[in-house]
């Protein structure tokens, strides 16, 4: 049976990754300092509240578990604090990842799948975008993931670490069970942002920006469902022990909606009309961010599942109204 270790493990997309994992009987640990996580989202394996700059207690965790392969999930998220506070973002995102890969080269673990992001590319010169497009990130956050695929790079030349570094686009709704899903705090997201109001929990709903030049002139994303994403994980997993190759992919199911499109059919959903407010552009919001897929379509022989926004939607809803955490 493999060992895997889940940093973030109690996070939003970590905890449905470890939900499967456990389910598909692989034996699991879970690192998380519960900075921003919930102990109640991590349904399987074991939970170690450990910090991943405490250097000493990491490394003791990977002499006594053993890992075959580590997951790293754990980073902070929000673009717009990445902006007024760099800092945090290159001491937890980069430094503490540079610790820990310290520690597994060390101790001869050498198989890591990443948390990446959409937002290495920046301002994409093209869309949908392909892994081979430039990264060019317009904020502390993108650089950091940036930063972190360059030191996996490095580490594999080096050392022979192999791994696989997942490009997020936007992670969407929730376990269909209702038993886990999207807890941030403080939420950024839209479409949690979106249900929240329709729950009469936030006053309004904000678009950024009405004169993109997009069809109906809000920005455009590309939603993908928290539980294809979570599918994308353990075919990484089988892709990393079969090849022992490293490799990068978009995660993202190839066209978007707009921020109007995501409104009005979370209205359909929750049969709501809560209130919109239109204002002014957000800095470093690109008007389209939608992932090429053909790369992770093709060599994991990847069938997303659940890609149909009002099923992203309502397995939120469904989150949203029952949530225990
Ligand atoms: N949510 C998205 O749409 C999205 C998109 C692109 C990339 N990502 C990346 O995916 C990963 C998971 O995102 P998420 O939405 O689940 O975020 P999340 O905040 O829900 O989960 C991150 C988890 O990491 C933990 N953590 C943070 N710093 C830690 C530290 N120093 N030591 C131990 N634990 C720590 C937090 O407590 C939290 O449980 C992040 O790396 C994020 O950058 C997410």
């Amino acid at each position: 049976m493999d060992k895997i270790i889940v940093t973030g493990g109690a996070g939003y997309i970590g905890s449905h990754v470890v939900k499967m994992l456990g389910k598909m009987g692989y034996d699991v640990l879970t690192i998380d300092n519960l900075s921003k996580g919930h102990k109640e989202a991590v349904l399987y394996g074991k939970l170690a509240v450990v910090d991943l700059s405490n250097k000493m207690e990491v490394e003791k965790i990977i002499k006594f578990f053993k890992p075959d392969i580590v997951m790293h999930f754990a980073g902070f998220i929000e673009v717009a604090e990445s902006v007024l506070n760099p800092a945090k973002y290159y001491e937890n995102n980069v430094l503490n990842t540079f610790n820990l890969l310290d520690i597994l080269v060390k101790n001869n673990v050498n198989k890591f799948i990443f948390s990446s992001s959409a937002a290495v590319y920046g301002n994409p010169q093209e869309v949908p975008i392909k892994e081979t497009c430039p990264t060019n990130p317009i904020n502390p956050y993108g650089y950091s993931k940036l930063f972190i695929e360059k030191m996996l790079q490095d580490f594999d030349y080096a050392y022979g670490l192999k791994y696989v570094s997942l490009r997020y686009f936007n992670a969407a709704g929730a376990d269909p069970e209702g038993q886990i899903g999207e807890s941030h705090n403080p939420e950024t997201h839209l479409i949690p942002l979106v249900l929240k109001a329709a729950k009469g929990e936030i006053e309004k709903v904000k678009i950024f920006g009405t004169d993109y030049p997009t069809t109906d002139g809000t920005c455009i994303r590309d939603y993908i469902h928290v539980c294809d994403l979570t599918e994308v994980h353990i075919l990484a997993l089988k892709y990393l022990f079969d090849t022992n190759q490293s490799a990068i992919f978009n995660c993202g199911y190839g066209y978007g909606y707009s921020v109007k499109e995501v409104i009005s059919k979370a209205k359909k959903v929750t049969g709501i009309d809560f209130p919109v407010e239109e204002t002014h552009r957000r800095e470093g919001d690109p008007p389209i961010l939608v992932a090429d897929s053909t790369k992770l379509k093709k060599e994991f022989n990847w069938a997303p599942k659940f890609d149909d926004l009002e099923y992203i939607i309502k397995t939120a809803w469904n989150w949203e109204m029952n949530r225990k955490f």
